[in-house]
């Protein structure tokens, strides 16, 4: 790995080892639970992946590279991230699920991909671009990675969009999610995590960031008011 990529800072793999074994749990009470319906979304934009390899980048405990797996039989995953707290808790739910033989965990850097060209046939990331220092780096490593034509998909948290509905969406964004991660974590980690959405790019720009990288954007579906957005690239 560079040493022009520091592991240090907020959001880095380091700060997730720290949260690593409470993760999954964080996850669902802070999604109340929706973060599988949305990892599903991000599973049936990749396209067809039978009996082909997929990339998901920024793995953290793993439960992308488990969907792909058990949704689509004959597909492989290779699941990259910095955090190696994150990717033993993943190995163990692997284990558990006898799905080891079929999905490989690999520590790496997003701005980085220990990867050759053209060696996935699909990738994605969820909830983790937004940890990237260089957004754009990583993206141009992802269609780097993947092969002509296949998908690049990314998910990711953003801010709700305004209007009386979406404005509980924003509380809890706001208010509820810094205080369960308080209360169950780290206070510095989850107080990132709220200020890592709100300065996270709205959607239009996000998707301008993967066409400047090469990534032809054909869809953009918010989730949940614009709680979450997934970005559809069809590759480059
Ligand atoms: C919020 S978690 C998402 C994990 C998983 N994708 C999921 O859906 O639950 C963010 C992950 O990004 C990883 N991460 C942080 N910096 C990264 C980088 N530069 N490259 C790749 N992953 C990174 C963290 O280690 C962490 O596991």
């Amino acid at each position: 790995m560079s040493d022009t990529i520091t592991t240090q800072r907020k959001g880095s793999g380091t700060m997730f080892d720290g949260i690593a074994p409470r993760y999954d749990l964080l996850n669902k009470l802070m999604s109340f639970g929706m973060d599988r319906r949305w990892r599903r979304h991000l599973i049936d934009s990749l396209g067809d992946i039978a009996g082909r390899t997929v990339l998901d980048v920024a793995t953290g405990t793993g439960d992308v590279a488990i969907a792909i797996a058990q949704r689509c039989a004959q597909a492989r995953v290779v699941g990259l991230d910095p955090s190696s707290g994150m990717l033993a808790v993943g190995a163990c739910k692997l284990e558990a699920a006898a799905l080891d033989d079929r999905v490989t965990l690999v520590a790496g850097d997003a701005q980085e991909l220990p990867f050759d060209d053209d060696a996935f046939a699909a990738s994605c990331i969820a909830f983790g671009i937004r940890n990237v220092p260089d957004r754009s780096r990583a993206l141009r490593e992802m269609a780097r990675v993947t092969q002509g034509g296949g998908r690049v998909v990314v998910l990711e948290l953003g801010e709700p969009a305004s209007g009386p509905i979406s404005a509980l969406a924003r509380l809890h964004v706001h208010h509820v999610v810094p205080m369960l991660g308080a209360w169950l974590s780290n206070d510095e980690a989850y107080r990132y995590l709220q200020a890592s959405i709100a300065a996270f790019p709205p959607p239009k720009e996000f998707a301008a960031l993967m066409d400047a990288a090469g990534l032809d954007v054909v869809a953009i579906k918010p989730l949940a008011w614009g709680a979450a957005n997934l970005f559809v690239s069809d590759g480059r």
